[in-house]
């Protein structure tokens, strides 16, 4: 709850604590995290830019806009491609959300196509008869996967805003699953760390584990079954996916493993075009992903209240500024965990909580000295409530058409099912629903009644897909995986470029911080305090934990005073920016 109000505006309670700073000390630990990441050197372009999680996928796009497809063009070839090379996260069998704000400049939509719960899914289905939670169900099982989304998705944005022929944008996907690709030492070591995932099913052991021997950096993958699920797609869209033989070998591998997917299911599925959340900051406008995902309106309220303090203070890196953060995050997370779900089975008070005067009244209790301790969720009960793995890739045409896209089968490499006979992993979406009250998902979140398994639901995310525009002109296209640390990744890039002035690559590179809330700990990367900063996070009664890393943010920025426009990949993983 809010703590009683104080006379001094917010700045003010900063404004001694920032004369305390020690800009060696931030240098010397942002050092420390970059000696673990090694920046990458931007990319920058005049025509237009991909940026993914993968290289391959990322020239895939530029391809695309090379051949005069537009951004969501690319996008959507983009995606295919992350299907193909990059399994732990590309998918078929997973869901997303796309953000896009079309050139001329003006027009913005969102598109969910976020897994939903098979018809005969059910709030008890991972409860055994005491009510305990059996494990692994929600994670590891054929009960894991909801209906997946990614392919409706794709084609609905094809069919509303591209321009080049479908199959095209299928077609680099299709070679390269049939051709075959290099294995990255990337891709080589995350399939060894996740062999124990990989081993149960024994079609995902035959195909991503070589059948036990491990692929080696450099071995050629070659997906046989996948090139053929996608020239089915090529041919026939959507159909070629939720009808057919593809959805016969999903309803096969249902049955083999008592999953729930039926062709009912698979060919009720439809994407949906939802109202962005909008936003503004410093004069920014911000459009972003709604629900079911909590990301966009968890974004503006922390920059509603992030707004009340002047742009850049205190100083970025300070004990003070990962405080504030911390402080903000806990607030928006807290009312994550009790007011969001899939808004088509309830009602949400989105408009209350990215309201500026929600945020001020939120922001009140915020204390320079110490982390709160009680935080509860706001009060909106007046409104008639009862209640690793995603991956993002940004693209941006020379025409102004920008696409911000988070894609995921939740847990890397999702439920570790392979659909046998049509080469692609099934998600474990399941587990983003509340599967008990009260009992943390897999990321540690809490979640409320909201987001009780329904059949036909959809559920909560935290994907942020997020193109930010100044003068109507998309200036920043951001998005990140992390589970709950997207919507904290997107908020820290975006104000280290807002605020903190840093080039792009720089904005991404930069040490995170993430706090959810619940747990009350306050994660931090891996070497970028200083011990006079933890010391000071630690005096405040903030929780520390390490982590060796916070979100992979792929990146554009569009530099309206010289034309350029800046890619950056993350250099916590593999990603690569294109750019021609
Ligand atoms: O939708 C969500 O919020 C989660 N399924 C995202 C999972 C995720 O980001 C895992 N990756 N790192």
């Amino acid at each position: 709850m809010p703590t009683a109000r104080t006379c001094r505006p917010p700045i003010l309670r900063f404004i001694d604590l920032r004369l305390l700073l020690l800009p060696a000390a931030l240098l010397l630990a942002w050092g420390q995290v970059l000696a673990a990441n090694p920046s990458r050197r931007p990319e920058r372009a005049r025509q237009g830019m991909v940026v993914s999680a993968q290289p391959l996928a990322s020239k895939v796009g530029v391809e695309i806009l090379k051949r005069g497809g537009n951004a969501v063009d690319a996008a959507i070839a983009t995606g295919f491609a992350l299907a193909v090379v990059y399994p732990a996260a590309g998918n078929l069998g997973g869901g997303g959300f796309m953000t896009v704000s079309l050139a001329p400049p003006g027009q913005d939509f969102t598109l969910d196509f976020r897994e939903t719960a098979p018809g005969l899914a059910h709030r008890e289905m991972y409860l055994d008869a005491s009510g305990e939670v059996i494990k692994n169900l929600s994670t590891s099982s054929h009960l894991a996967s909801g209906v997946p989304g990614t392919v409706a998705g794709l084609h609905r944005a094809w069919q509303q805003w591209g321009s080049l022929p479908w199959p095209e944008l299928l077609q680099p996907a299709v070679e390269l699953a049939q051709t075959g690709f290099p294995v990255s030492e990337v891709l080589a070591r995350s399939l060894r760390s996740a062999e124990a995932a990989l081993s149960r099913h024994p079609e995902t052991r035959r195909l991503f584990l070589a059948g036990g021997n491990f692929l080696k950096e450099g071995d050629i993958l070659q997906q046989p079954e996948l090139a053929a699920s996608l020239r089915r797609i090529a041919e026939s869209g959507p159909g070629g996916f939720y009808r057919g033989r593809t959805a016969q070998l999903i309803v096969d591998e249902m049955r083999r493993g008592n999953g729930l997917i039926s062709l009912d299911d698979l060919a009720g599925y439809l994407p949906k075009q939802r109202e962005p959340v909008r936003g503004e900051y410093r004069g920014l406008e911000v459009i972003s992903m709604g629900p079911p995902s909590s990301g966009g309106v968890l974004l503006v309220q922390m920059l509603n209240m992030l707004e009340q303090y002047s742009p850049g203070a205190p100083g970025f890196g300070s004990a003070e500024e990962l405080h504030l953060k911390a402080e903000l995050m806990k607030l928006a997370f807290a009312d994550r965990a009790a007011y969001f779900g899939d808004p088509d089975f309830g009602v949400l008070p989105v408009p209350l909580l990215v309201s500026r005067d929600y945020a001020r009244m939120r922001a009140d209790g915020i204390r320079a000295h110490t982390a709160a301790v009680d935080v509860r969720p706001g009060p909106v009960t007046n409104l008639g409530m009862e209640s690793e793995e995603t991956t993002h890739y940004s693209v941006m045409d020379r025409d102004g058409t920008a696409v911000a896209v988070t894609t995921t089968l939740n847990g890397s490499y999702g439920s570790g099912v392979t659909v046998t006979g049509a080469g692609f992993l099934l998600n474990n979406e399941m587990d983003d629903f509340t599967v008990r009250e009260g009992t943390p998902n897999m990321f540690g979140l809490v979640q409320s009644r909201l987001n009780l398994v329904e059949a036909g639901k959809r559920p909560l995310s935290a994907m942020t897909p997020t193109i930010v525009r100044r003068a109507g002109r998309p200036f920043l296209v951001l998005g990140s995986p992390g589970g709950p640390a997207i919507i904290n990744t997107v908020f820290q890039v975006l104000v280290n470029v807002v605020d903190h002035q840093m080039p792009l690559q720089q904005a991404v590179d930069a040490p995170r911080i993430h706090h959810q809330w619940f747990p009350d700990e306050l994660a931090y990367e891996q070497g970028s305090l200083t011990p006079d900063v933890e010391k000071s996070l630690a005096a405040k009664g903030h929780l520390l934990r390490e982590r060796s890393r916070i979100g992979e943010a792929q990146c554009i920025l569009f530099d309206e005073t010289t034309g350029w426009i800046w890619g950056a990949a993350d250099p916590r993983g593999e990603g690569a920016a294109s750019g021609y």
